[in-house]
C-alpha cells in the first residue's frame, strides 16, 4: 500500500483512480442530476441508515411534493412525516422540517453554504454539514458514514468497528486519512466516489476487490474481519384492521363511506413517535383460520413476525390495546397521513389504500431495507 502519510504523487494516483472509477461506475441517481444544496441536503439526510435503493424510492415524490426549502418549511408536519413513510428513522424527518422551518423564519430562506454553519442548524451532524458543503459548494471537507469508515479501515489495514476502547482514537486516525485524501480540488465527487465504492464494491461482506479502483493502495485487500454483527432477534406481533361504513349525508341520496380505525403512537416514545398505525391486537397469536395476512417486517435487529386479522367494530374494545388516541379515518384520506412504513403495507396488501405503480416495485426485486417488509 501507498504511504499515506508522506507520499503525495501516490495521493494524487490514489484520487485519481477512485474519481476514474467513480466516473464510469457510478450509479445515475435522481439528487446527482441537481447542484441545487436543497435538494442534495434532503438526499443526504435520506441516505443517513438507508439504502440508496430504498432512497430513489422515496426521494422523488418528497421533492416533487416540497420542491423548495420554503415549500418544505410551509408544510404541515404530518404531511412531512407521510412523505418519508418507509424510510424509517422518522426523526431525521422531524429535524429535517425543524431546520427547514429555522432557515426560512431565521435566515431568509437561505441555506447556509459552510459546512460549519451548516452544523448549526436543527438535527445537521457533522455527515449531512460536510456531504451538503462539499457536493453543492465545492468545500474541502470530507464526508465520513459508515461506508467510507470501512474502506478506509481496509486500506489502512485498521480493525474496524471496535466499540470498546480505542473506538474514539480510532475514528480520529479513520477522520484525520479521510481528510488528508480528499480531493481539494473536486470535493464533492471525491466523497461521493468514497462512499459509492463503500456501498457497491467495497461491501461489508463479499468485496469485490478484483475490480475495486484503491486494490493496489489496499493493505487488508478483503482479508479483513468485520465487526460481529448483533444477532437479530424475533417478536410476534398482531395488528386488527377494522372497517366501518358511514353514510354521509349529500345533496341527493349522499354516498358511503369506508374508514378504518387507526390509532396514533404516543410521542414520548423513541420509535415512530406520533405516527399512525392499526390498532394492536390484544393476543398475538391468531388462529389460521382468522388470518387475514402474516409477514415479516425488520426494523434494527428485530424481525417482527406480524399477523394481521379483521376486527369487528363492536369487538375493538375486547380484543385490541385501548388506551391511545383513536381516529376512524376515510380510506381515502388514509394514504396521506403519516401511517408507520408496516401499517402502510398492510393497508396495500389488503387493498385498502392504493398500490404504488409497477415501476416502483419492479424496482425493490431483491432489496432489503431496515424498517420495511421483506
Ligand atoms: N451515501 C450517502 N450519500 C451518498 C452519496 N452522495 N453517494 C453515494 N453514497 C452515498
Amino acid at each position: 500500500m501507498v504511504n499515506l502519510d508522506e507520499d503525495s504523487e501516490k495521493i494524487a494516483a490514489l484520487r485519481k483512480r477512485l474519481l476514474g472509477w467513480y466516473a464510469s461506475s457510478r450509479r445515475d441517481l435522481p439528487w446527482r442530476r441537481s447542484a441545487d444544496p436543497y435538494a442534495i441536503w434532503v438526499a443526504e439526510t435520506m441516505l443517513q441508515q438507508t439504502r440508496v435503493a430504498a432512497v430513489v424510492e422515496r426521494y422523488q415524490a418528497f421533492h416533487d411534493r416540497f420542491p423548495t426549502l420554503v415549500s418544505l418549511a410551509l408544510a404541515p408536519e404530518e404531511e412531512v412525516l407521510a412523505l418519508w413513510s418507509g424510510l424509517g428513522y422518522y426523526r431525521r424527518a422531524f429535524m429535517l422540517h425543524k431546520a427547514a422551518q429555522f432557515v426560512a423564519e431565521r435566515l431568509g430562506g437561505n441555506l447556509p453554504t459552510r459546512a460549519e454553519q451548516l452544523r448549526a442548524l436543527p438535527g445537521i451532524g457533522a455527515y449531512t454539514a460536510a456531504a451538503v458543503a462539499s457536493i453543492a459548494h465545492g468545500e474541502p471537507v470530507a464526508v465520513v458514514d459508515g461506508n467510507v469508515e470501512r474502506v478506509l479501515c481496509r486500506v489502512a489495514g485498521w480493525e474496524a468497528g471496535s466499540r470498546k476502547g480505542g473506538g474514539a482514537a480510532l475514528r480520529h486516525k479513520i477522520e484525520d486519512l479521510a481528510g488528508r485524501l480528499l480531493d481539494p480540488a473536486r470535493p464533492g465527487d471525491f466523497n461521493q466516489a468514497i462512499m459509492e465504492l463503500g456501498a457497491t464494491v467495497c461491501a461489508p461482506r463479499n468485496p469485490q476487490c478484483l475490480v475495486c479502483p484503491l486494490n493496489a493502495d489496499c493493505i487488508t485487500r478483503g482479508e479483513h474481519k468485520m465487526p460481529e454483527r448483533a444477532p437479530m432477534t424475533s417478536r410476534v406481533v398482531a395488528y386488527g384492521i377494522s372497517v366501518r361504513t358511514r353514510l354521509v349525508p349529500g345533496k341527493r341520496r349522499g354516498r358511503i363511506r369506508r374508514e378504518v380505525l387507526l390509532e396514533r403512537r404516543p410521542a414520548d416514545v423513541t420509535v415512530m413517535p406520533g405516527m399512525w398505525e392499526l390498532p394492536l391486537l390484544l393476543d398475538p397469536d391468531v388462529p389460521t383460520k382468522e388470518l387475514r395476512m402474516a409477514l415479516r417486517h425488520s426494523i434494527m435487529r428485530v424481525n417482527y413476525y406480524v399477523n394481521i386479522r379483521t376486527v369487528f367494530e363492536d369487538d375493538v374494545e375486547t380484543m385490541t390495546v385501548t388506551g391511545g388516541e383513536r381516529r376512524w379515518v376515510p380510506l381515502r384520506e388514509a394514504a396521506a397521513m403519516a401511517l408507520t412504513g408496516l401499517t402502510r403495507k398492510v393497508l396495500k396488501r389488503a387493498r385498502l389504500t392504493p398500490s404504488p405503480p409497477a415501476r416502483v416495485l419492479a424496482r425493490r426485486r431483491d432489496e432489503t431495507v431496515p424498517g420495511e417488509i421483506l
